[in-house]
């Protein structure tokens, strides 16, 4: 792995936290490139001492993996223009975009025998606390799928999912989940702020539980369930506030959510 020559197609938010990951793992800068046509962007990860180019052909050349972190909407035309160095060199191609599918993308390098790997990362990437699902294509090896799961990995968790299909489950669960979670803390602050709590105090005290609950949730053997039955008294006031949830179909509310998440980016690869 960490002699592998990684190309990054795309040097934006998502390709920055993955070099950063790498670098903190120690991978070596010399064996990363990056690419952006736009310069002002490249100049921005000069600090990192990786290779940078504007030449999308170029690293293809080079690498034993390219990372596409390109925008959805300019993948197709960015590929098309590096097909050819693709059948040459035959890398491990590695795609973040949303809605794009492994047809999508075959269609697009017109060959079925590369190995390719569709990843669903998030934005906690950013700051390496992200969620990466995985799915990788029958023509890739052991060693390329070790690699992929060593990147993806210097930002966060990464699960492999048996069928390509659970990858949009994965853009609506964690993909999109950052925003639920956003959208569900600031109701509580908004909550709190009109039951009299100051701002700064509501807005500390909604994400200092979201930190401690998710953080419980990770290091206790407990389910979901216990530790809401653990924090939950007979009569009390969690009880009150949860049957209130319930009594307004919460669950449901967040099954609905997902599965509208889920079907835009199955209405996504079927528009391509
Ligand atoms: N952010 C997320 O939470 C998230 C989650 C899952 C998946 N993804 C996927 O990750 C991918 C990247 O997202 P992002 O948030 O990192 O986007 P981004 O910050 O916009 O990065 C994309 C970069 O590609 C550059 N670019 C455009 N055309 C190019 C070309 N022809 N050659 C080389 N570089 C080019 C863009 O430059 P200009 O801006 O100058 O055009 C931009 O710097 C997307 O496909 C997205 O669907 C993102």
């Amino acid at each position: 792995m960490k002699n592998l020559i990684i190309s990054f197609i795309g040097a934006g938010n998502m390709a920055t936290s993955l070099i950063k990951g790498l670098l903190k793992e120690n991978f070596s800068a010399k064996n990363i490139w990056a690419t952006n046509n736009n310069v002002e962007q490249l100049n921005k990860l000069q600090n990192l001492n990786i290779n940078l180019t504007t030449d999308n052909r170029y690293v293809v050349k080079m690498a034993d993996i390219v990372i596409l972190a390109v925008k959805p909407q300019t993948l197709k035309n960015v590929v098309i223009k590096i097909r050819d160095q693709i059948q040459e060199k035959k890398p491990l191609i590695i795609s973040i975009a949303v809605g794009i599918n492994l047809n999508n993308l075959e269609q697009y390098l017109s060959n079925k025998n590369l190995a390719l790997i569709r990843c669903m990362p998030n934005t906690p990437a950013l700051i390496g606390c992200g969620t990466s699902g995985l799915f990788a294509n029958q023509n890739c090896s052991n060693a390329q799928k070790n690699a992929a799961e060593s990147i993806f990995q210097s930002v966060g968790t990464v699960v492999w999912l048996p069928k390509e299909e659970q990858i949009d489950v994965v853009a609506a669960l964690s993909g999109s989940g950052p925003a639920y979670f956003f959208l569900f803390m600031k109701a509580l602050e908004t909550a709190a702020v009109e039951l009299g709590l100051a701002k700064e105090t509501a807005h500390l005290l909604t994400l200092q539980t979201a930190l401690g609950s998710a953080r419980m949730a990770i290091e206790s053997k407990k389910t979901l369930t216990e530790l809401r039955e653990q924090v939950t008294s007979p009569g009390g006031t969690t009880e009150r506030a949860l049957k209130s949830l319930n009594h307004d179909h919460f669950p449901d509310i967040i099954k609905k959510a997902l599965k509208e998440a889920k079907n835009r980016a199955e209405e996504l690869e079927a528009n391509k």
